[in-house]
Order: C-alpha cells, then structure tokens, then sequence
C-alpha cells in the first residue's frame, strides 16, 4: 500500500504526515509526501516542523521536498491533502475516475466531517501554529492508520 501526503509546499505540513503516518504504519507501506509548488525542491523541512516533531520523536529532519508530478496519482494508492485549495490542484491533475478516487482531504480520511476539514497553513504562523498543526495531523494520522491497517 503506497500513500502520498500533499500540501502546498511539502515543507511544513506534508513532511509532518508523512514522519507521523509512517510512525504509527506496518513496515510494508510506502509513506511520502509532495507539494503542489516546486519552490522549496531539494530543501528539508521548515526548521519549526523539524523541530516539533523531534519534540515527539519523529525525525523528519532526512526528508527533501519535491513537487508532484502525474506519475504520483497513477503509483499512489491514497492521496491525502492537507487543505482544499492543495484538493483542488490535485483533482485537477487526475486523469481519469480511478485516480480521482484516490484523493481525499487529509482530515476528511481520518473520518471528520462537517466544516473543519482543512490542516491551516502554519508557515506565516509561530511554534504555537506548528504544535497545532502536529496534533491535528496526528489525531488524524491515528485513524487513518486504524483504517488502512483494518
Ligand atoms: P506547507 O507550508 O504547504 O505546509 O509546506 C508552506 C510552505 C511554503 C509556502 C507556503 C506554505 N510558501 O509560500 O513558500
């Protein structure tokens, strides 16, 4: 089972899923994570993501950002998206039902529904923002594993 986490520039939040899901995932799942832009290519993550995740034992600090590109909805089997905005870049890139249904909302897999479906951008944000955002995706990441493991 592949899984691919997106954001906007897979430097923040998509490295934090993809550390936190790959934590709490069997061994025989591919985990990694893209960002829509490709402006932060090659780069690890933000410092402040690096640094909240080692505050909860996750080393995402080897992780390098790449943009992604149409060969990722053909090989991923799910493709979660932190906010809708990253949704709708990636829709748009599918070419066909079956990879359509691959994508879902990051938050929208782990089983929330109503009007707080989206992981805020915490970029222009302070530590605080980057804490808030680690206990989102982990929440999430819990049940998403629950299910995909079930
Ligand atoms: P991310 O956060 O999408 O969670 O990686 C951002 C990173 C960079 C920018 C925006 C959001 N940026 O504008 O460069």
């Amino acid at each position: 089972m592949k899984i691919l986490v997106v954001c906007l520039g897979n430097i923040c939040r998509s490295p934090l899923g993809e550390g936190i899901l790959k934590s709490k995932l069997p061994e025989n799942f591919v985990v990694d994570s893209v960002g829509t832009i490709s402006m932060h290519e090659g780069k690890k993550p933000d410092e402040r993501s690096i640094e909240i995740a080692k505050n909860h034992g996750i080393d995402i600090s080897k992780q390098r950002a790449r943009p992604i590109t149409k060969a990722d909805l053909e090989n991923f089997d799910h493709i979660y998206c932190m906010d809708l905005s990253v949704y709708e870049d990636v829709i748009s890139m599918a070419k066909n039902e079956e990879q359509r249904k691959k994508i879902s909302l990051f938050l929208e897999a782990a089983g929330n529904n109503g009007e707080n479906n989206e992981v805020p951008d915490p970029y222009w944000g302070n530590l605080a923002d980057f804490e808030n955002v680690y206990q989102m995706i982990d929440e999430a990441s819990s049940k998403i594993a629950q299910k995909l493991v079930n």
